[in-house]
């Protein structure tokens, strides 16, 4: 028989996808040193690096649906619930070398705009719905305990954008916090919902940013990973579809 805080009882989880990722790596380096949390779940789809902190990694491609739901039911039957996930996929250009972001309509296409538009946009909610009643807290008198946060970005802030270009990365992220926006919407009528936020990191030197970084201020992934936990430790319930910047600032959509 289940007892009535048993969920007291479970280790407090935390997860990050994109953990191959410059500020996925900082972000699991940050939780395995601190204690707010027993457990803490790195998920990739690359192998895991031979210099990670003690975590528990999973490699998974959270495109394919079927690895997906694997996680999450191995995630399960383990942990029973998740705390904290953070969504660090994201992609701005092709690679070393390949296709960088567009600086004009006429660069547009279709093939490179879908692929941005699917990682960026699509792949963070279809990992939210699939985490959903994991995240779901059974145990804590209607109030939410767990916080899902997907890394977006400053550029894709419509009210923000004074300087144009990299049409489908800033599409891409507009897409993502309306998408965010209706998640918090919609989980908000449901009891146990975790608060669910979009977070711009701050240009931080990754492999994502470093053909841009020269030209701006920039932090290292451990400062920039430092910088969100502090975020995320501050929000409430009535933070849910918010647009948070790096230093708490909430951010025009
Ligand atoms: N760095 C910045 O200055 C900055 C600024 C604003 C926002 N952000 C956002 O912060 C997040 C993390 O960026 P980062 O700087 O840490 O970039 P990064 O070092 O390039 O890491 C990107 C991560 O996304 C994963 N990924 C890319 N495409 C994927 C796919 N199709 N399926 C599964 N995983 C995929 C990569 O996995 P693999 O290793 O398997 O490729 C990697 O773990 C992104 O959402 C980015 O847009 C970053």
């Amino acid at each position: 028989m289940m007892m009535q805080n048993e969920s007291r009882l479970q280790p407090r989880t935390a997860v990050i996808i994109g953990a191959s990722g410059g500020l996925g790596g900082a972000l699991i380096g940050a939780l395995a040193a601190g204690t707010n949390y027993d457990v803490v779940i790195a998920v990739s789809r690359s192998p895991k690096p031979v210099d990670t902190p003690a975590t528990i990694w999973f490699q998974a491609n959270v495109s394919e649906p079927a690895e997906l739901d694997g996680l999450v039911a191995e995630i399960e039957a383990n942990y029973f619930s998740v705390n904290l996930l953070i969504n660090c996929i994201g992609t701005l250009h092709g690679g070393q070398g390949k296709k960088m972001p567009e600086k004009a309509l006429k660069q547009l296409n279709e093939r490179d705009f879908q692929r941005v538009m699917t990682v960026n946009a699509f792949l963070p909610l279809a990992v939210l719905n699939s985490f959903a009643k994991l995240l779901r807290q059974k145990n804590v008198d209607g109030r939410s305990a767990s916080v899902a946060v997907v890394l977006s970005a400053m550029v894709g802030s419509t009210t923000d954008n004074q300087l144009g270009g990299w049409y489908s990365y800033r599409m891409s992220k507009a897409a993502l916090n309306m998408g965010l926006r209706n998640v918090a919407i919609e989980w908000g009528r449901l009891k146990g919902s975790p608060t669910v936020v979009a977070l711009h990191p701050g240009t931080t030197l990754t492999a994502l940013s470093q053909p841009f970084v020269a030209r701006h201020n920039h932090r290292t992934p451990k400062d920039s990973a430092v910088h969100i936990l502090q975020v995320i430790g501050g929000l409430d319930k009535e933070d849910s579809g918010k647009f948070f910047n790096w230093d708490g600032r909430v951010l025009a959509f």
